[in-house]
């Protein structure tokens, strides 16, 4: 059933054609060849530019026993004008087995297309390549996922919050789509699709799409928006809904919905402070899914249905600027996309000023600064360590795996250039051009120079512009006029940080019992490397931090047991990191505990206990971190 390799054109070779051929035409100015050469995916096989996907239709039978999803998928496709005759439709996949690929039609007839599955690149899949004839039409593919697919996690009843029924949830961004469906897998090819999901009895299926309807144990999906494939995304489980606005409410495990309606209470606010700000949501309902504690992020951004880390619940709503954070990338990521991972930063550095201008409007300035704050610190941590290549915002990811650019650079570096510019041409002129660029690029991905062309004829019509947009794109570093958060209470509290590791006051007086999270974990951070366990005991005892249930004040307070031999955090440690799966939290904890022979055996240990409850991705991570696994 394959074709003969020599039958498809130029195969393996990245370049879309109409790309590279522009790119060898000299009457094209320079710029716009580099724009066009950046327009090219590098982590995908596909040659959209040729033959493009733009609707996909999806009937999947969820199979717990054996881990696996099979069915059909379906795709619409349409061969451009300018692509050679024959070019094939090529997708991409991680893992799948293919069982046939056909064409639409008189099923009567044979009508079965013929394809080859490259070889599996480690960290880009295979390339299905498929011969099609007609210039648009329907590819319909049968295939089952494996039961290690890098985007789906498949838990067994004991590791959910209710413990009777097992749960399945997908991770798409950033190529691991292709591990679950053949599709078109780059940031720069967005599709509409339609979902029919079949799971066993007593189980629900939610997408991050409309529901169309339930019939039996068959939920059918729609998702009427263009879309990039890694915002396909799909959970099952016990799962149950409760409303928390008009537009608003949360998806979860019986036990676990009421607190999450509680701590996502204000997340209409957020929605109508977003709207007002940025434009219109238009999305329709913004819900939320809380995860069972293995979800390897903080939140994922899948359109309408936010998904999140139960890792959120506080019980005090005081970790919300995650949601306000998902929430804005309604506006950009899903709306506005950045076209390949190189522009990651678009997506993330957009997303994390508008998260900070959210808070600002929930919860005032004072809050939304101690967020700047944090954020900048972190930032500053890596570019100490970072070497730099990685340090620019216009990455380059060539022959890496994308999830590596998931460093604070696009977040913080991206969200200071925002508010340097904001800083420079006044807020309202800059919200103005916000709304302007969210409508402009509305359904559409974009490359960085998109964006900076955009940006010039936008904000700086007559040049010279007064921001060196080229330095902060794609120099190393942080530029000298990057913006510099200023909190009056982070600086009294690392003034009662130095007084209280001088030994001048005793912990009991810093009077710390009714700090707010934010103090707390800048607190935690400002003392210095090294605290006597005596001192981290006396802490301990007066505000029982070793207890805290709150994920990111115990993290930090973890990472400083572990730095100064604390042994009374032990038992939470391992706790800690065998009942939570959030690669955030994960990495740092591990990579603190093997800076000594001993701490290394002892990650080792928790890490074998911990290792079949994690999701791929933070495997894949942890075991290159410890060195073991496959
Ligand atoms: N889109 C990201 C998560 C992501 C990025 C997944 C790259 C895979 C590859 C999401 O919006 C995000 O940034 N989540 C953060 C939380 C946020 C508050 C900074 C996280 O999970 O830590
Ligand atoms: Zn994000």
């Amino acid at each position: 059933m394959s074709m003969h390799p020599l039958a498809l054109c130029v195969g393996i070779v990245l370049l879309g054609g109409s790309a590279s051929m522009s790119y060898a035409d000299d009457r094209i100015p320079a710029e716009a060849k580099v724009a066009e050469g950046d327009r090219v995916d590098l982590h995908s096989f596909s040659k959209p530019n040729q033959v493009r996907v733009e609707h996909v239709r999806l009937f999947l039978t969820v199979d717990f026993a054996k881990k696996e999803l099979r069915g059909e998928a379906a795709l619409r496709y349409k061969r451009e004008a300018t692509a050679p005759r024959n070019a094939p439709l090529v997708l991409d996949t991680r893992d799948l087995t293919i069982e046939a690929v056909m064409t639409d039609g008189d099923p009567h007839l044979d009508n079965r297309l013929s394809y080859t599955l490259g070889k599996a690149d480690p960290i880009l899949g295979a390339p299905l390549t498929i011969a099609i004839e007609r210039d648009s039409g329907e590819v319909i593919i049968r295939y089952r996922t494996s039961p290690k697919a890098s985007a789906l996690q498949w838990l067994d009843a004991p590791r959910t919050a209710g413990r009777k029924h097992p749960f399945l949830f997908s991770q798409s961004q950033a190529i691991h789509a292709r591990s679950w469906i053949p599709c078109q897998d780059s940031p720069g090819v967005r599709v509409t699709y339609d979902a029919e999901i079949r799971v066993p009895d007593g189980l629900g299926a939610v997408m991050a799409a409309d529901r169309v309807r339930q019939q039996g144990n068959v939920t059918t999906f729609k998702m009427d928006k263009p879309i990039p494939s890694y915002l396909i995304a799909l959970a099952v489980g016990d799962l149950v809904f409760r409303p928390i606005g008009k537009r608003t409410g949360v998806w979860a495990e019986p036990s676990v919905v009421d607190k999450a309606a509680y701590e996502f209470a204000d997340t209409e606010k957020m929605v109508e402070a977003a709207e007002k700000r940025f434009g219109p949501y238009r999305w329709g309902r913004y819900d939320i899914l809380v995860l069972p504690p293995s979800f390897p992020f903080g939140g994922m951004e899948n359109p309408k249905l936010t998904f999140a880390t139960p890792t959120v619940l506080a019980g005090d709503r005081s970790l919300v600027a995650l949601i306000a954070h998902e929430l804005a990338h309604s506006w950009s990521g899903n709306q506005v996309t950045g076209a390949t991972w190189r522009d990651f930063w678009l997506n993330e550095g957009f997303t994390t000023y508008l998260e900070n201008r959210i808070i600002e409007d929930l919860y005032g300035k004072d809050r939304a600064t101690m967020e700047a704050v944090l954020g900048k610190q972190e930032l500053r941590e890596e570019l100490a360590k970072f070497a730099p290549r990685d340090e620019i915002l216009h990455v380059d990811l060539k022959g890496r795996d994308p999830d590596e650019g998931m460093t604070r650079v696009p977040y913080e570096k991206g969200a200071l250039l925002l508010k340097r510019l904001e800083d420079t041409v006044g807020r309202d002129k800059f919200d103005a051009f916000l709304k302007g660029y969210f409508d402009h690029f509305a359904f559409k991905s974009l490359t960085t120079d998109d964006f900076t062309r955009y940006l010039r004829a936008e904000l700086f019509p007559k040049g010279p512009e007064p921001v060196d947009l080229h330095a902060w794109i794609h120099n190393p570093g942080l530029p000298d006029d990057a913006p510099e958060p200023k909190s009056e209470r982070f600086a009294a509290i690392d003034k009662l940080a130095a007084t209280w590791s001088d030994g001048k006051v005793m912990a009991r007086d810093l009077r710390a019992a009714d700090w707010s999270t934010l103090e707390w974990l800048h607190f935690l951070r400002a003392l210095p490397a090294k605290v006597a366990p005596e001192k981290m005991r006396e802490l301990d005892n007066a505000y029982n931090l070793t207890d805290r249930g709150n994920s990111e004040i115990a993290s930090q307070w973890l990472l400083l047991a572990i730095r100064n031999g604390y042994t009374g955090s032990d038992a939470r440690l391992d706790d800690f990191l065998t009942s939570i799966g959030r690669r955030k939290f994960l990495m740092p904890l591990y990579t603190e505990l093997s800076r000594t022979p001993a701490g290394k055996e002892r990650a080792r240990a928790i890490y074998k206990k911990a290792r079949p409850f994690y999701h791929p991705i933070a495997v894949e991570s942890v075991d290159k971190l410890l060195g073991v696994g496959g």
